[in-house]
C-alpha cells in the first residue's frame, strides 16, 4: 500500500498525530527527523548548529529518497522539507500527501518550540515563515487538514481523507493507499 505523507509547519502535530494513526492502520510510523538524528548520533538542533542548515537539509534530501522507495508506511516530515523539489516529489510519487494545516499562531503560543532551531526568532517570525510556506504545502498537499481540536481527532481527519483518495483511486482502477 502506498505511504501516508503528513506535512505542516514545525509543531503542527504531524509526530503524534501519526503516531495514533500508525497505531489505528497498523503501519510503521517514520519520522524524517527521528530518522536523520538516529543516523547521525546527534540532535537536529545540534546538526543546525555544528554543520549547518545546508548540511541538514542534503540529509533530508537523502532519507526522503530512501523512504520513497518503500512503501505502507506513515511518514511524518519535517516542516522544511517540503521547501526542496526533489525531496517531496519523490515522497509524492510513493503515496498521498496530507497537510496539517494548523494556526501557526497556535502552534506557537501552545507549544515547546525549543529544540527547533527555525523557531527561535520569535512569534512575528515565525507567523511570517508560516505564510511564506503555506503555498508551498498547498502545492503538494492531496488533502488538507483544519480540525485541531485534538490529536485523536484529526488523526481521524487524516484517516477519512485518506479513505476519500483511496475510494477515488479505486473508482480510476489504481493501487489502494
Ligand atoms: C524544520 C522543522 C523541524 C526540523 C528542522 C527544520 C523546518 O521539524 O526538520 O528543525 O524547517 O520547519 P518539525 O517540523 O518536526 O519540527
Amino acid at each position: 500500500m502506498k505511504n501516508i505523507i503528513l506535512i505542516g509547519m514545525m509543531g503542527c502535530g504531524k509526530t503524534t498525530v501519526g503516531e495514533l494513526l500508525a497505531m489505528r492502520l497498523k503501519r510503521t510510523l517514520v519520522d524524517t527527523d527521528k530518522l536523520i538524528e538516529a543516523r547521525e548520533g546527534i540532535s537536529v538542533a545540534e546538526i543546525f548548529e555544528t554543520q549547518g542548515e545546508g548540511y541538514f537539509r542534503s540529509l533530508e534530501m537523502g532519507v526522503a529518497q530512501a523512504l520513497s522507495l518503500r512503501d505502507d508506511l506513515i511518514i511524518a516530515c519535517g516542516g522544511g522539507l517540503p521547501l526542496q523539489e526533489g525531496a517531496m516529489a519523490a515522497l509524492k510519487q510513493s503515496g498521498v500527501v496530507i497537510w496539517l494545516d494548523r494556526d501557526a499562531g497556535d502552534i506557537f503560543d501552545g507549544e515547546d518550540m525549543s529544540g527547533r532551531p527555525l523557531a527561535q526568532a520569535g512569534r512575528e517570525a515565525f507567523l511570517e515563515r508560516a505564510a511564506q510556506r503555506a503555498p508551498i504545502y498547498e502545492k503538494w498537499a492531496d488533502a488538507t487538514i483544519h480540525d485541531f481540536t485534538s490529536a485523536v481527532s484529526t488523526a481521524a481527519r487524516v484517516k477519512e481523507a485518506v479513505e476519500t483518495i483511496a475510494s477515488w483511486e479505486e473508482n480510476k482502477g489504481g493501487e489502494g493507499i
